[in-house]
């Protein structure tokens, strides 16, 4: 797979980053086949063996590396691939009798989107030797089976899934084409769904009812802000999409599938998607700040020394404390140690950061700083978000939608356009209190430490 693009994203979650979501729900482990410089940070690595000979040698490494019997292959420029077609096309590997199981669709063979025996990996490394390094010529070789455009239509999945994309524009006219309702195919299309979703959820402590049947989606690539008076359940909610709490009924969706019935092996994985910046930072105050945020780097595995400082330096940069890096928790502001809590939870390279309460407790410069911190990580990793907040200008800063509960109720989910409209006296309470301006009484003033995106 290893070409720049699989890192980049084109508005939502990286090609790399979608192609593991996928491929993660039908197999048990997962590699990346491409140089380890490149890609260790986002997972286990297959380097080619025979280097320079194209996918085949990629092909060959990885059924070297495996254990298992049955390898699905996956490109990452498919960005239209689906769950439901990989759990299909691996369903039809069964039969021993084929070494190799490849879609014959949308033009042709596809050598990137198939199930390979490990027994192939012989007759791979033969063709490298003899310098053939045509994939084709593996299926004349060994026993292939070819699943026809027919048979992949007639289990309802439409060929445009094998769709390869190389540019952003490329991908946006694929997701429009998708999404529109002629294009639409089955199951095929995240884009379109919420990352995350509440639906119905109820939650009550005792007899003290907490949330009353709130509904509520969060779209990939998009910031919802929760408002609400303290007590409300922001916090509960947040927890209950971490798997921390579960809802007394209703269903919570999160990275696309329903985890409220998860238990703490599937909750695991969904964490490695989804962290949290917890209201007090909660970093490990025997770890420096560097070792803080190199944790979840060393947790991954797969990577040097050298290459988890470099990322380390890397996030510390990006949120404005690099020249704190050897300093321990306690060393440092309230303020601070937030930043540091968002390096960590980035250096876990989720796909959706939950923020609970960023700024409270720091000064209001510190507050704005880390509200521009927030927003230029929303800008530029394109993150999903949900930041719960009780600052209207934070709010205002962030948010796509608002989500403001009162008194255990959704009682408004929408933007600001539609909320200023709100005829919930709550509401009209929570916007008048938004009349702070804060270059009006701070004026140009930053300190030092202005976080550097
Ligand atoms: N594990 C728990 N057991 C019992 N009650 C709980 C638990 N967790 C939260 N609560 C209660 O649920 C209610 C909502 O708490 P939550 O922490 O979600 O409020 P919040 O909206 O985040 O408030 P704040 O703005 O003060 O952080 C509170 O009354 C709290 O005491
Ligand atoms: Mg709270």
């Amino acid at each position: 797979m290893g070409s720049d693009k699989a890192v980049l994203s084109f508005g939502g979650p990286t090609l790399l980053a979608r192609a593991q979501q996928v491929a993660q729900t039908v197999a048990a482990k997962t590699y990346i086949v491409g140089p380890r410089e490149k890609y260790a940070a986002y997972g286990e690595v297959v380097q080619d063996i025979y280097t320079g000979c194209g996918p085949l040698a990629g092909i060959h490494a990885a059924l070297k590396a495996t254990t298992t019997d049955l390898n699905l292959f996956l490109s990452v420029d498919m960005p239209l691939m689906t769950s439901d077609f990989l759990s299909w096309i691996v369903g039809q590997a069964g039969d021993k009798d084929s070494l190799i199981v490849v879609p014959d669709a949308l033009g042709g063979p596809q050598p990137l989107c198939a199930v390979y025996r490990r027994q192939v990996a012989a007759a791979a490394e033969a063709a490298l030797k003899a310098g053939d390094y045509k994939i084709g010529h593996l299926f004349d070789k060994l026993p292939t089976r070819f699943l026809s455009e027919a048979e992949i239509r007639d289990a309802g999945f439409s060929p445009e899934i094998f769709r390869n994309v190389n540019t952003a524009e490329e991908y946006q006219s694929l997701v429009r084409a998708q999404t529109s309702p002629e294009g639409k195919g089955k199951g095929n299309n995240h884009q379109s769904q919420p990352y995350i979703e509440f639906q119905r959820v109820h939650k009550a402590f005792g007899s003290k009812v907490i949330l009353d049947d709130v509904s509520f989606d969060v779209l990939p690539g998009e910031t919802v802000c929760i408002l609400g008076r303290s007590g409300v359940g922001k916090s509960v909610s947040l927890h209950q999409i971490m798997g921390f709490l579960k809802p007394d009924s209703g269903r919570i969706w999160v990275a696309y599938e329903d985890i409220t019935d998860y238990g703490e092996e599937d909750l695991q994985r969904i964490r490695k998607k989804v962290t949290m910046v917890f209201q007090n930072g909660a970093l490990f105050d025997s770890l420096t700040v560097g070792e803080n945020v190199a944790f979840p780097l060393r947790e991954r595995g797969g990577l040097e020394e050298a290459q988890i400082y470099q990322i380390v330096d890397g996030l510390l940069d990006m949120v404005g404390v690099r020249e704190f890096r050897d300093l321990i928790p306690s060393d440092l502001s309230t303020g601070m140690k937030r930043s540091v809590a968002i390096a960590r939870a980035l250096a876990a390279q989720p796909d959706a950061v939950l923020y609970d309460e960023p700024t409270t407790m720091v000064d209001p410069l510190m507050a704005h700083l880390l509200g521009d911190l927030i927003k230029k990580l929303k800008q530029q990793l394109k993150l999903t978000s949900i930041v719960v907040t009780h600052d209207m200008a934070l709010a205002k800063k962030l948010a796509d939608r608002l989500l403001f509960l009162h008194e255990a109720r959704a009682i408004f989910f929408g933007t600001f356009a539609e909320m200023a409209k709100s005829n919930e006296p709550i509401v009209q309470e929570f916007l008048q209190l938004d009349s702070m301006d804060f270059e009006h009484y701070f004026g140009a003033q930053r300190p030092a430490h202005e976080p550097r995106v």
